[in-house]
């Protein structure tokens, strides 16, 4: 049961819309999907209010430095894939769930010159390397990038992340209205009114490539009872 972080230090990156996306990705493919909502604003576990009961997905809200390792030991029996959703700044949560992940995921607004909040979580993978000798798998995934064109500021950070060697997903989340309106109107992108959306086709092609490479870098069998739970 791979645990996915979602980690950076600046606010606003596109943490928890990237968390909501792949959880809800990966529930509909069968997969049991756990998140933990660390993240002072609660979006998801609002959204889980909201949404009533999806199937293969649950979320476990107030999640602390203490109780995070609890929650994942207690539930990894019934969980596919955790997923953490962080806090928007520098916590110490930060260094315990990057220590419990298998795969962390790097938000990075692809338009925006600032990428230092997702530097931050790059050192401290690094420190972990260097100082522990523990490699903790990560990549970045450029958030918010426009449809229509590939602006200057995008350009910009994809070329300092190769520099540096930092590996990017392919699949770069695409600045939609639909990734909003889930968070209002609870449900997924399959469950949303079509009529009250603009080009929810492209969101759900966007949301479908961006787990699938995902799960490609972290494959599991689907296991059995998944299966059925999603038949039934
Ligand atoms: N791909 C996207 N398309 C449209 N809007 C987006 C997208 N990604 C994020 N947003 C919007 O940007 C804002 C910040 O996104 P989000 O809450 O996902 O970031 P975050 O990194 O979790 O923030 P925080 O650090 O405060 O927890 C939200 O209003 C969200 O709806
Ligand atoms: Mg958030």
């Amino acid at each position: 049961m791979p645990v996915i972080t979602f980690a950076n230090t600046k606010g606003g990156a596109g943490k928890t819309t990237a968390v909501l996306l792949l959880a809800t990705e990966l529930a509909r493919k069968g997969y049991r999907v756990t998140i933990l909502d660390a993240d002072p604003q609660h979006w998801i576990s609002r959204w889980h209010e909201i949404s009533g009961h999806v199937a293969n997905l649950s979320v476990i809200d107030f999640v602390t430095t203490a109780s995070l390792p609890v929650h994942i030991s207690e539930n990894k029996h019934n969980t596919d894939y955790f997923i953490v959703d962080l806090p928007g700044a520098r916590n110490p949560l930060l260094a315990t769930a990057v220590g419990l992940s298998d795969h962390v995921l790097i938000p990075i607004q692809g338009c925006a010159m600032d990428a230092r909040g997702g530097a931050q979580v790059l050192e401290l993978l690094q420190y972990l390397d260097e100082k522990a000798g523990i490699k903790i798998g990560h990549s970045v995934v450029l958030t918010r990038v426009n449809s229509m064109v590939t602006t200057r500021a995008l350009q910009v950070v994809k070329s300092l992340l190769s520099e540096r060697h930092v590996p990017v997903l392919d699949t770069a989340i695409i600045e939609r209205s639909a990734f909003r309106d889930i968070f209002d109107c609870g449900g997924t992108l399959h469950t949303i009114d079509p009529t009250r959306v603009s080009n929810l086709d492209k969101a759900r092609e966007n949301a479908t490539c961006f787990a699938e490479e995902i799960m490609r870098k972290l494959p599991l069998r689907l296991v059995a009872s998944a299966r059925m739970a999603t038949a039934a």
